[in-house]
């Protein structure tokens, strides 16, 4: 074998073991899922478990009409969001959302290590997609009246219907 072989052999070897777990005690008492173990306990353990695709995988986001339930589980995918207009059925309700939601988390949950997905949601004039929310102004357009008090009651406003569909990151700017 040529020095050439050689070395794609011995990189093959290495993304061989990078892509193997490296701690595979039995995951039914593992730290990471409990929630009395501290919070950099329960990461080391998390991490030391992961193989490479599923590192890979956490880090993606993907829009919610491409996260079907065999991407979330072949992919292993952290995150899901709703691009503007991206709604589970036209004039979908607060339920609709939180089912849509649900599926999505019991997907997340059915796979090896179980990590539950990140759900992003567009809502820079409110939770704008839910059918009958209510609607702010522009950021910008609240930003201009120099009236905190006006921006204070929009972000609490925001937070609160998103919260209650179980949405978990929003972006607002
Ligand atoms: C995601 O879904 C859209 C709309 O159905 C489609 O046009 C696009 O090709 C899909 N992207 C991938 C990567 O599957
Ligand atoms: C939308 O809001 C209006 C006014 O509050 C209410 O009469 C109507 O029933 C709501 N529609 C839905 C589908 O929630």
């Amino acid at each position: 074998m040529g020095s050439l072989g050689y070395l794609l052999c011995k990189l093959g070897l290495l993304l061989l073991c990078c892509s193997v777990a490296a701690n595979n005690e039995p995951l039914a008492n593992a730290k990471y899922k409990d929630p009395k173990e501290p919070l950099e306990v329960r990461i080391k353990d998390l991490m030391s478990r992961m193989t490479l695709e599923e590192k890979i995988g956490q880090m993606v986001q993907v829009e919610r009409v491409n996260a079907t339930t065999q991407v979330i589980k072949h992919y292993f995918i952290g995150s899901v969001f709703s691009g503007g207009g991206s709604v589970p059925t036209p004039n979908a309700s607060p339920e609709a959302w939180v089912n849509m939601v649900n599926d999505f988390q019991k997907t997340a949950l059915s796979t090896r290590l179980g990590i539950p997905i990140i759900y992003g949601i567009d809502a820079v004039h409110g939770h704008n997609n839910a059918y009958n929310a209510t609607i702010f102004p522009h950021n910008i357009g609240l930003g201009v009246t120099r009236q905190v008090l006006i921006q204070n009651p929009h972000s609490k406003c925001l937070v609160r219907p998103d919260r209650l569909c179980f949405l978990t990151v929003v972006f607002t700017c």
